[in-house]
């Protein structure tokens, strides 16, 4: 089986002055199908580089990464905008909903980039929202709704176009503990439905409820291994220093 998502000796390089910053340090990873993966690690270690070039938002320095078996590492922008579209879905911690039109809309957006006609995009968006338990709200305006429910509109956009890879940057970053995890439950049923879920998170108590952990620190892979693993998460000495 191929991954859906191999990087080899992958590398992001800032020029910093007259020095560099190694922000994805030699990064060799594969993600199959499937799985629900949280990338953890201090503030700085790299894990918003990685997601952007995961979610073809940025290319690398060097190295190479396919996505699906394809190599996206030379794609130009449109190339990359294209494949965005295709085969991902993104979840951000603000949400990113468009305010002025309303949730149904919002999720039917993703779908119009895609060039789906529009009982389509009715029909495929209702169902995302279905799923997400908000199928009595699809007339509102984003803002006539919570944070938890905002999120949950933005997984249902995330998903609608049935995407290969689910990414999820700190989604429960902006929710309380308790919205927080009930969003976590609903990636949890989406992971169970048979999506490949990729989220980003500082919160330990989140990630352990991945399947997998990649703990990065200073653009490295520190751990690589199953979310109950002894060194999956970071001790509580490196969280002290976080909160400085
Ligand atoms: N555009 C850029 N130019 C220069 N340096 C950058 C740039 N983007 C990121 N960096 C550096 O790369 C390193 C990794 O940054 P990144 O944003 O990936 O960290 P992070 O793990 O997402 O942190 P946080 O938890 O604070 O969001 C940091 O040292 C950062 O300063
Ligand atoms: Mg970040």
């Amino acid at each position: 089986m191929i991954p859906l998502i191999e990087f080899q000796n992958v590398y992001k390089i800032y020029p910093m002055g007259d020095e560099i910053v190694k922000a994805v340090d030699g990064i060799s990873m594969k993600i199959y199908k499937g799985e629900f993966v949280a990338i953890v690690g201090q503030s700085g270690s790299g894990k918003s580089t990685c997601m952007n070039i995961i979610g073809c938002l940025d290319v690398p320095t060097s190295g190479e990464y396919f996505l699906d078996g394809q190599d996206v590492s030379q794609m130009d922008d449109d190339e990359l905008a294209t494949i965005r579209n295709e085969k991902l879905g993104f979840i951000f911690q603000q949400y990113n909903l468009l305010t002025k039109i309303n949730v149904l809309e919002n999720v039917e957006m993703s779908l119009m980039y895609a060039g789906v006609g529009k009982k389509e995009r009715e029909e495929k968006s209702k169902i995302a929202l279905e799923k997400v338990g908000l199928i009595d709200k699809i007339k509102n305006l984003p803002t006539q709704l919570s944070g938890g429910q905002q999120q949950r509109v933005s997984i249902a956009r995330a998903l609608v176009g049935d995407p290969s890879v689910i990414l999820a940057d700190e989604p429960t970053g902006a929710l309380d503990s308790k919205t927080g995890k009930e969003v976590l439950r609903l990636l949890k049923t989406l992971h169970q439905d048979g999506n490949t879920i990729v989220l980003i998170t500082h919160d330990n108590s989140i990630a352990k409820q991945a399947q997998r952990i990649v703990r990065l620190a200073d653009g490295k892979i520190m751990y690589d291994g199953p979310s109950d693993g002894k060194d999956a998460v970071i001790t509580a000495d490196d969280e002290e220093e976080e909160d400085i």
